[in-house]
């Protein structure tokens, strides 16, 4: 079973089986078939945060759920649950309809909302954290159902419970967001602060928040429609103190945000500052818009992205001391 557009980087993976699951009783199901439940499994969302192999020897489980509907609502929120198969973005505009705020920085980011907690998806100053209130997973050593707060998540930056201990032991079949009835908009990420310059800030909807967000995507980020690629593809390295006198020291330009006590480091910069942006390893390459995202040039295996990446990260480390930490899931 091909996978080319199962994943955003556009690679030729094939994975020995694919089964679409729209809800638990499938996953019982197949719990139940000695056959099927012997076989490793990868649970797929949208595929945009993923590096395959050539062979996927596994069962690829690809959640297909449909469904946005208000779950619940009290005196300070309305709780909205949208079933793991959804777009994203059609949720996000699905609550801008319903006239809710508290998704619009997240716009545009690509893949499913049974994806979006696995890596604590963010932008613009919002994590998928902060409006986050409940998910239902199935659990494949219980073979049940099982809900995760959001203390259970242990959401971090780019990161989940998810990623760790609960790697391939969970399918998440919905997720239930809170969103405020008190919007307030959240403005204060440079680029926003940029886009509506010229805008009483006061005024601003919901809406117009979105429509700004896909703007300056579609300025930055290419669309995985037209290139291959998976999004920022390390993670901001953050620093401490100490490190980071001393880096701002050798190179003043750096570009840097507090972050609590420690620092983080806007790894584009620092791939940029290296010499990669614009530049190609084989098959696979560096945006030219954004340093921070690898591209598919046309016919990149996981091992082209890979080597690229390893050449990115031993150049930033030698000039910089710098670990890069890749963000997607290699496969
Ligand atoms: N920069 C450069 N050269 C580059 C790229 C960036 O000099 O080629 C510098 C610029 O000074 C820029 C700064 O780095 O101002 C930061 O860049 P940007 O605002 O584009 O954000 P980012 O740190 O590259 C992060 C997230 C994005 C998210 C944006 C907006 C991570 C790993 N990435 O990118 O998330 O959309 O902020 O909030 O945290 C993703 O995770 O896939 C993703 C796209």
């Amino acid at each position: 079973i091909s996978l080319s557009a199962d994943n955003t980087f556009g690679i030729a993976a094939v994975a020995d089986a694919l089964m679409e699951i729209s809800d638990a009783a499938q996953l019982a199901a197949l719990a139940a078939d000695p056959q099927w439940s012997a076989m490793p499994r990868l649970i797929l969302g949208g595929g945009s945060n993923l590096v395959l192999s050539d062979q996927i020897p596994r069962l690829v489980l690809k959640m297909t759920g449909k469904g946005i509907a208000i779950s619940a609502e009290d005196a300070d929120y309305v709780y909205v649950t949208a079933q793991a198969g959804e777009r994203w973005h059609d949720l996000v505009r699905w609550t801008l309809a319903q006239g809710l705020g508290g998704l619009e920085n997240l716009s545009l980011i690509p893949g499913t909302a049974g994806a979006a907690p696995v890596q604590n998806i963010g932008a613009y100053g919002l994590e998928l954290k902060d409006v986050f209130s409940h998910l239902e997973a199935w659990d494949f050593e219980s073979r049940t159902v099982r809900r995760f707060t959001l203390e259970e998540c242990c959401f971090a930056y780019r990161d989940s419970i998810f990623k760790q201990a609960w790697k391939d032991r969970a399918a998440i079949l919905s997720i239930t967001l809170r969103l405020p009835r008190r919007w307030t908009p959240k403005l204060a990420y440079a680029d926003l602060q940029k886009y509506f310059a010229d805008r009483d800030m006061a005024t601003l909807s919901a809406t117009e928040i979105s429509d700004g967000v896909v703007q300056i995507r579609q300025q930055k980020l290419p669309d995985p429609a037209v290139i291959g690629n998976a999004g920022s593809f390390f993670k901001n390295p953050v620093v401490s103190a100490a490190q980071h006198a001393e880096l701002q020291q050798a190179f003043p330009a750096l570009v840097s945000y507090p972050a609590g006590e420690q620092f983080k480091l806007a790894a584009g910069w620092l791939i940029d500052q290296c010499g990669w942006k614009g530049q190609a390893l084989g098959a696979a390459g560096v945006y030219h818009k954004q340093a921070l995202v690898l591209v598919n040039l046309g016919g990149a295996t996981g091992a082209d992205i890979r080597a690229l990446a390893q050449k990115i990260q031993q150049d930033v480390q030698n000039r910089f001391g710098v670990l890069l930490e890749p963000e997607p899931v290699f496969v």
